[in-house]
């Protein structure tokens, strides 16, 4: 670990079947006001809006609903939100969904309290709150973002046709909720995409200097493989308790802190897939998974080493007869095998791009990012999507 480093993560985890019985002693440690955040209604087919509402009537909480949270939330949709939580002077958000709605609901808790140009201010000047947000606890329902444990919220302003982040420690969730039995229901395009975010997160991280012997890159071999051995019997059973709780607790890992230290971070991949959100509303995950193997091709010869690691140590190739380019190779047709046979989306046409007229646009537009092994040029991140298309 040469890298100094900075480790703080103040989300309180209650993970389990049992877990939502955490919930009204958490509740009681807020006012009595709670804004109650969702999406499109899963959590009323599913029986999980019912239990939070138990939950919340035994505190003897006041109840406001803030519903519609969409897929990849917008602006717009937390303007909505910021004038509803202040409308009913909330004391807490509860958020009860994917990353959509925790990453709303974490937006809403700057917009409750802060006015002007939020967008501008902390999306792209990605300067601190101004004001303490409101506190948000989470009940989650679908893994793979890492939201419930992790201080981003990630954001589509639909007039500029931006999608970005903000960052802070003060939007971690207080707390959060995690019964891996709540992503029984999760459809299984949703689950795949959020599987691949899951791996997307690690190797964000792991395929990025420095590269001297870390735990970091010990820890995300150990947590890839348990996505990768969890993918299968989850497919196979989509009521597999332990492969859904290894999901789960693996997804919030991922980006809880644990994995960075001593790594510089690339983030590219997200970067590519977040413009592509920008333009073409689809699924975080499958975004990822239909660009990734070409980036990691292109990226993969100035850093042999780590990419054979990966082969080895993840994909479990035998290195015996092969150069250091194809025992690279190697492990990133193992990924692109894995992405196929998990019935993932394996490129940008599957993902619903109808041709590739906005390639060019969405590659002048993507951030770009130094953290990796290449930071790419535009004309590379062009060249991944022509690839990937
Ligand atoms: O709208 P609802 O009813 O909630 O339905 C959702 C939605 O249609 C459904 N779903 C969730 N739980 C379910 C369920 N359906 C049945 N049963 C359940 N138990 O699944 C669909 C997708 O949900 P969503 O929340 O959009 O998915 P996900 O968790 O993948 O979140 C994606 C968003 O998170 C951002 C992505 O960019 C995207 O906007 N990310 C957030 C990050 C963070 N905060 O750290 C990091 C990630 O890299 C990512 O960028
Ligand atoms: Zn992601």
């Amino acid at each position: 670990m040469n890298r100094d480093f900075e480790f703080f993560n103040p989300t309180q985890v209650f993970f389990g079947r049992s877990a939502m019985e955490s919930l009204p002693g958490l509740l009681a440690l807020y006012g009595e006001n709670v804004l109650l955040a969702y999406g499109g209604g899963s959590i009323r087919q599913n029986g999980v809006y019912d239990q939070v509402i138990q939950a919340l009537r035994a505190s003897g909480k006041r109840v406001t609903e803030f519903a519609g949270i969409q897929p990849n939330p917008t602006y717009a949709k937390v303007l909505e939100g910021g004038r509803l939580a202040r409308s009913c002077g909330a004391d807490l958000i509860l958020a009860v969904g994917g990353g959509s709605v925790i990453d709303c609901a974490k937006a809403v808790a700057i917009a409750a309290v802060e006015d002007g140009d939020l967008w501008t201010r902390h999306w792209l000047e990605k300067r601190p709150p101004e004001e303490a947000p409101l506190p948000v606890g989470a009940v989650l329902t679908m893994v793979g973002t890492g939201s419930e444990m992790d201080g981003d919220s990630v954001v589509t302003n639909e007039e500029t046709k931006v999608k970005t982040s903000c960052w802070d420690y003060s939007l971690y969730p207080r707390f959060a909720v995690l019964n891996p039995e709540f992503t029984y229901s999760v459809p299984e395009y949703q689950m795949v995409s959020g599987i691949f975010d899951i791996l997307s997160h690690i190797m964000e991280i792991y395929f990025s200097p420095e590269d001297e012997d870390n735990l970091s890159d010990d820890l995300a071999e150990a947590i890839m493989g348990s996505v990768i051995r969890s993918t299968a019997a989850a497919l196979k059973n989509p009521r597999d308790y332990t492969a859904r709780s290894n999901l789960m607790w693996a997804s919030s890992l991922a980006l809880s802190g644990l994995l960075s230290p001593s790594k510089r971070e690339d983030w590219e991949v997200h970067q590519i897939q977040h413009q592509i959100g920008a333009y073409y509303d689809c699924a975080h995950g499958m975004g990822l998974a239909a660009v990734s193997p070409a980036y990691y091709r292109l990226v993969c010869p100035y850093a042999l080493p780590r990419f054979k690691r990966f082969a080895v140590n993840v994909w479990g190739i035998d290195p015996a007869g092969k150069s250091d380019l194809e025992l690279a190779h190697a492990g990133i047709d193992a990924l692109a095998a894995f992405i196929r046979d998990s019935r993932m989306t394996a490129n940008l046409r599957q993902l619903g791009l109808p041709d590739d007229s906005l390639l060019e646009t969405i590659a002048a537009t993507c951030n770009l990012r130094k953290g990796g092994y290449h930071p790419l040029t535009r004309q590379e991140v062009l060249r991944v999507l022509r690839e990937s298309f």
